[in-house]
């Protein structure tokens, strides 16, 4: 038999949770959002009489507790349950956030409750949703031996892949992932601006540019960082690059900064794929790093 959970914090990532899980035989005990109505909404979607605005009236018997509320109301929901004695002996407290360690669910401890944090890399748009948001995708789990294991189930049971990481270094997980996110876009924006310069505009931009962004990902994927690396800085193409710069200078000179730090990372890829000698690699980063 599955074992039986409650979901306090019941918006997009809650909803979903609750929803796929029930599918898959896991017992609900109930849902609590802050106001009655958001809890009403998630029970109606999940399809269950049990919901309340009181955390703690829906945890006391379940197995399993998901605090998916916003970060900033994680650790002090998870201590207000605590305090009115809301888990129980052994039960797996997990919460959903990418930025926050386990440890911020330390409160449960007191009534002999494990922690974890399971991280769905998945962006969560809509509580409403009849595909399963979380099939195929990455769930990175951190804590406990006890709540990880369990949290193993869940992810495998939900049809998503498993990552184990440092709880000590969770925070670096999440840099990672707004790294390859967010500052993908702000990547893209730096070439849109350029292209621009060169007369393309708009979304011709983006169709311009989109077959050489997939055919570099598929080059990672296959060959790796340091092989996957081409262009001007693996080739040490110190002219290019010059131009590049005396260009960039004139036409977008606000670019530049970003670029000048772009190239210098490649250099140490181009260096460690070993397409560059040291003394290419020095003369390189003098121009890079010129006034
Ligand atoms: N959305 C994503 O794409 C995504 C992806 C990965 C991970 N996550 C993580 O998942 C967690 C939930 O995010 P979300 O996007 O699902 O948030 P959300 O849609 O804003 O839902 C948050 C829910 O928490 C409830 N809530 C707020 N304060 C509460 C309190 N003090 N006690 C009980 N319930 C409370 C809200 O109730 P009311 O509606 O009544 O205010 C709402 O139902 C966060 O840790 C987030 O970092 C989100």
């Amino acid at each position: 038999m599955k074992p039986s959970f409650a979901v306090v914090g019941c918006g997009k990532v809650g909803t979903a949770l609750g929803k796929f899980l029930t599918r898959k035989g896991y017992r609900l005990t109930g849902l609590s959002c802050k106001n009655r109505s958001s809890a009403q909404k998630a029970a109606e979607i999940i399809g269950t009489n049990h919901f309340s605005t009181v955390a703690w009236e829906i945890t006391k018997n379940s197995e399993i507790v998901f605090i998916t509320t916003p970060d900033s109301a994680i650790q002090e929901t998870c201590f207000n349950i605590a305090q009115n004695n809301g888990f129980s002996q052994n039960t797996v407290v997990l919460h959903c956030s990418g930025a926050l360690p386990s440890t911020i669910l330390s409160p449960a401890k007191t009534c002999g409750a494990f922690t974890g944090s399971m991280h769905p890399l998945q962006s969560f748009a809509d509580s409403k949703t009849d595909y399963n948001p979380f099939a195929g995708i990455v769930v990175s789990v951190e804590g406990d031996d006890n709540a990880v294991n369990t949290a193993r189930e869940i992810v495998k049971d939900l049809g998503a892949d498993f990552a184990k990481i440092k709880t000590e270094s969770k925070i670096l997980y999440h840099a990672a992932a707004v790294t390859a996110s967010n500052y993908l876009v702000t990547l893209l924006d730096l070439a849109f601006k350029l292209i621009e310069e060169a007369g393309i505009a708009g979304k011709d931009a983006f169709k311009i540019l989109k077959p050489l962004v997939e055919g570099t990902l598929d080059n990672i994927e296959k060959v790796g960082i340091p092989t996957a690396l081409t262009g001007p800085i693996a080739r040490g193409d110190i002219e290019t690059v010059t131009r590049h710069l005396d260009e960039i200078g004139r036409k977008k000179p606000e670019l530049l900064s970003l670029y000048r730090t772009l190239g210098l990372h490649t250099i140490d890829i181009a260096l460690s794929g070993k397409t560059i000698s040291e003394s290419t690699a020095e003369n390189l980063k003098k121009i890079l790093l010129k006034n």
